[in-house]
């Protein structure tokens, strides 16, 4: 039996109360129309929309709000200004503790937004148009996003980790034809060359590029090609720029995603639908209350980034804290600085950090004063309890309550989430459906499970917060999502539903693997090592690691003649960090003669899956396979890993 701690009491100025969940759930399910199209007076529309959903599964058709329109850098910047002109919007917390921050107001971000937009607009970008950005964590990235929305173009950021391949990947596939970037990154004191790795990219690519937009941030000496590549400085000007009236349909950012299969897909998420999504979870799950410092940790290149450091707080007229750095630079104690220094209220972050700080001892918490904090959260994967309770305890004190929020980069934002003054928590658990969200969990046949189950998650009905499409292919967005549970969408989790309702995430049933918190296809890592000339065949699977939650683990056979050495081992490593990035780096890396396959040639993952996990009891049934006999030196082979 779980344990279950009680959430805390609500006050005047809480958002939601037990009571209002249950009637507010109900009447979302009961009358969605009337439900969003009431909700959707959190956004300030041109047009009002009188449509709420038209939508299908099967095959994929969702609209929301379709006769609505709207610009959301509005929403985010233009209409706070008569209201929270003086409230701070953003605080900038620099990668080093001695390089200077910055903080500014909701007037003073129009105006750093304005000078963006008007240099895209000089660089002759517009509405409809793909920008890519390939930013630091740093204020201009969250101006570069909005920069587009003002002018209606489609941003598609590029997290700054990954390669120049992933890169020129992701710029092709959208056909992008502006590039947003700084000279340098900074992360834990070393220096990121995203300068140099857009010149790498493009120099792969006929793709026509126009041009480049450069921020000045460490001042490194950099390479900029006439024509092309511009200073934000020499473009940027103060000159009126009204924002762009669009649909609530139009595409307001596209994002790369790995999958299952295939190259990552290019998540399509539209203007209304999102926008209201951003504003409605971020009100309801962190209960922002005005004034309050909110600060997710998370990089703007990933969904989180979006929806939680950019869209939610500022549509809501929060404040949010950006950090450029990581946790464990200059020490362990650097996330309790930063919130001791800033007066944080709101701490949202992954669990794969909570354990890395977890593991370095309470004394780098206890140093710090953290009696700001009133609300913690948690993203990305599973929480183990162990790192729950150290969470609650040593960081929160015992105090704060945990929302733990379970989406994906195809929901736009929290799905399944404890509220935190509505619901008591349950370590591990991601809690209960938000507003609008109908879960199912069914079986490998798409029979539906009722009451306390274990099954495959789907979600049958839309919500305004839903990708509309893969970019430039539906129909992988149809095959990807709505073709395992015809009718539904497969969210690619296994989840176990308790006898509260409670819903508990137990991880990927697909061949994607969760590596701090960031999704990874196997497929993809496979791809790079096969391109190797050495290499013959790959097989790519997830194994528990401590800290990452999975750990990457390849299995390799070479190509005749080639020998296995640890030299090899450590060149394909590099190899695979510099095919796709520094997070796909293999953890493990296993030299095998041949890959265990079915006689018609299929790779039987499941027992790639066991070995890796060392767990070698329960391998099933291997007299299917061509070679039996491979299982045995399989096994010596992990032991030797
Ligand atoms: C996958 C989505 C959503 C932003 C970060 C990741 C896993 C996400 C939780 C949670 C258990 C979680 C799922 C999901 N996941 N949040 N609270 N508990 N698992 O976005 O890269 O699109 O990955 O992350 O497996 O499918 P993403």
């Amino acid at each position: 039996m779980a344990q279950i701690v009680q959430r805390p009491a609500a006050t005047p100025t809480t958002h939601c109360t037990p009571d209002q969940y249950d009637a507010l759930y109900q009447q979302s399910l009961d009358d969605p129309d009337g439900f969003w199209l009431e909700q959707a007076k959190r956004l300030d529309w041109f047009d009002q929309p009188t449509k709420g959903a038209e939508w299908s599964f099967a095959p994929p058709d969702i609209k929301w709000f379709s006769d609505g329109t709207l610009n959301l850098c509005h929403n985010a910047v233009d209409r706070h200004l008569g209201t929270h002109g003086d409230t701070t919007a953003l605080i900038f917390e620099p990668d080093s503790p001695d390089a200077p921050g910055r903080s500014l107001t909701y007037s003073e971000l129009y105006g750093e937004v304005v000078r963006v937009a008007n240099a895209l607009k000089a660089m002759g970008a517009g509405k409809g148009d793909r920008v890519t950005l390939y930013m630091p964590m740093v204020l201009e990235g969250v101006f570069a996003m909005l920069a587009c929305a003002r002018i209606g173009a489609i941003h598609s950021v590029v997290f700054g980790g990954f390669s120049p391949e992933s890169l020129a990947g992701r710029i092709e596939a959208c056909d992008s034809k502006f590039i947003i970037t700084a000279d340098e990154g900074l992360r834990g004191s070393k220096r990121v060359p995203l300068k140099a790795n857009i010149d790498a990219a493009l120099d792969q690519l006929d793709a026509p590029v126009t041009g480049v937009l450069v921020f000045k941030h460490t001042g490194a000496d950099i390479t900029m090609t006439e024509g092309r590549d511009h200073w934000f400085t020499d473009l940027a000007s103060d000159d009126d720029c009204p924002c762009e009236v669009v649909n609530a349909e139009d595409p307001l950012f596209i994002l790369y995603t790995s999958g299952s299969t295939g190259k990552p897909k290019g998540v399509v998420h539209t203007t209304g639908g999102y926008g209201l999504w951003a504003a409605t979870t971020f009100h309801y799950t962190f209960d922002y209350q005005p004034g309050e410092v909110f600060w997710c940790s998370a990089d703007i290149g990933w969904v989180t980034g979006h929806t939680y450091v950019t869209y939610g707080p500022l549509i809501n007229a929060g404040t949010s804290l950006v950090f450029e750095g990581v946790p464990n630079y200059p020490d362990h104690g650097r996330f309790w600085d930063v919130i001791d220094k800033h007066q944080v209220n709101i701490f949202y972050t992954a669990p794969t950090a909570i354990r890395a700080l977890m593991r370095e001892g309470d004394e780098y918490v206890t140093s710090r004063d953290l009696s700001s904090l009133r609300l913690l959260g948690t993203v990305g994967e599973p929480i183990n309890p162990e790192a729950w309770r150290w969470y609650h305890n040593v960081v929160g004190k015992g105090a704060s309550p945990i929302v733990d929020t379970w989406w994906q980069t195809e929901t736009g934002g929290h799905m399944i989430t404890t509220l935190p003054y509505a619901h008591d928590m349950k370590p591990g658990s991601a809690g209960k459906p938000f507003f609008g969200i109908r879960p199912q969990l069914v079986d490998n046949d798409g029979n539906e499970l009722s009451g306390a189950a274990e099954g495959n998650l789907c979600i049958t009905d839309s919500w305004p917060g839903q990708a509309r499409t893969v970019y430039g292919d539906h129909d992988r967005f149809h095959e990807a999502y709505f073709s395992t549970y015809p009718g539904k969408y497969f969210t690619g989790d296994g989840c176990r539903r308790d006898e509260d309702g409670y819903y508990w995430i137990t991880g990927r049933v697909d061949d994607v693997i969760n590596v701090s918190g960031h999704r990874m296809g196997t497929a993809e890592v496979e791809s790079a090592l096969v391109l190797h000339p050495k290499v013959s065949e790959a097989a790519v699977v997830g194994f528990p690691h401590d800290i990452k939650g999975q750990g990457i683990y390849c299995y390799v056979t070479l190509n005749a003649g080639e020998e296995q050495s640890d030299e090899l081992q450590a060149e394909l490593r590099q190899w695979v960090r510099k095919e796709i990035g520094p997070i796909a780096t293999p953890d493990m890396l296993h030299f095998t003669e041949g890959l265990p396959k079915t006689r018609s040639g299929k790779i039987m993952r499941r027992i790639l899956r066991k070995i890796a996990e060392n767990d070698y009891g329960s391998l099933g049934d291997t007299s299917t396979l061509a070679d039996p006999s491979l299982v045995d030196s399989l096994i010596e082979g992990r032991q030797n890993t």
